[in-house]
């Protein structure tokens, strides 16, 4: 078994995933936990580069099936390099969406076959899933609306209104299946009841795992 705990954060546009780490970031050290802050895309410079490449606008139009092998090949690499050995060194990692933004995205999204995803889930992640998903909802239009005021919109935030919807409906279809490691935030309130919910969820599983 792992000595470390591998947990993730998920959400749609604009849902507020920043602030959220910043101060589960904050408790998991308060806890004395040794943390280490990833994302992904990215967390590995040649992970760096394909969230470059997957999320830029200079590929516009390129395939469904690409890009869900770009995600997959960037976690290639992140496990490999980086999130295996923190975890087996006895870190906590707090990693910026992992595997259910690929089934939200590319499989919810984009359509793409669940079985596709599940093989390569299997081949890449050789087990490995998260110990705890925190899945931060909220409506899509009030997300959109947060994450378009914000920056300009990359790639694949610039997508339909109904390209989200089928990302949150995704999204809570996997909450529904794994309701033990995915929690979902009520998103929409406000940031004090958010972070109680988040602070809320985070004591009961240091509760179960410390
Ligand atoms: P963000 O981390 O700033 O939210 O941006 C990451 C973007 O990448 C976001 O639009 C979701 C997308 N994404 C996928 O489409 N599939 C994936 O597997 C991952 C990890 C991210």
């Amino acid at each position: 078994m792992k000595p470390g705990k591998l947990i993730t954060i998920e959400g749609g546009e604009g849902v507020g995933k920043t602030t959220c780490l910043r101060y589960l970031g904050a408790e998991i050290q308060r806890q004395g936990m040794d943390l280490w802050q990833t994302r992904e895309p990215g967390g590995t410079a040649l992970g760096e580069a394909l969230r470059h490449i997957a999320l830029g606008h200079e590929y516009a139009g390129m395939t469904e099936k690409a890009e869900l092998l770009l995600m997959f090949a960037a976690r290639a690499e992140h496990i490999h390099r980086k999130i295996l050995p923190a975890l087996q060194a006895g870190q906590w990692v707090l990693c910026d969406r992992f595997i259910d933004a690929t089934y939200a995205y590319q499989g919810g999204g984009r359509g793409l076959p669940q079985d596709r995803i599940q093989w390569l889930e299997k081949w890449v992640q050789a087990g490995l899933t998260p110990d705890l998903t925190l899945l931060m909802d909220m409506p899509v239009k009030q997300g959109l609306k947060r994450a378009r005021q914000r920056s300009v919109p990359d790639r694949v935030e610039s997508e339909s209104i109904s390209f989200f919807e089928q990302v949150r409906q995704a999204y809570l279809a996997r909450a529904a299946q794994e309701p033990e490691r995915i929690k979902v935030i009520d998103a929409s309130c406000e940031l004090d009841d958010v972070e109680a919910q988040v602070m809320v969820v985070l004591g009961e599983f240091f509760a179960r795992h410390t």
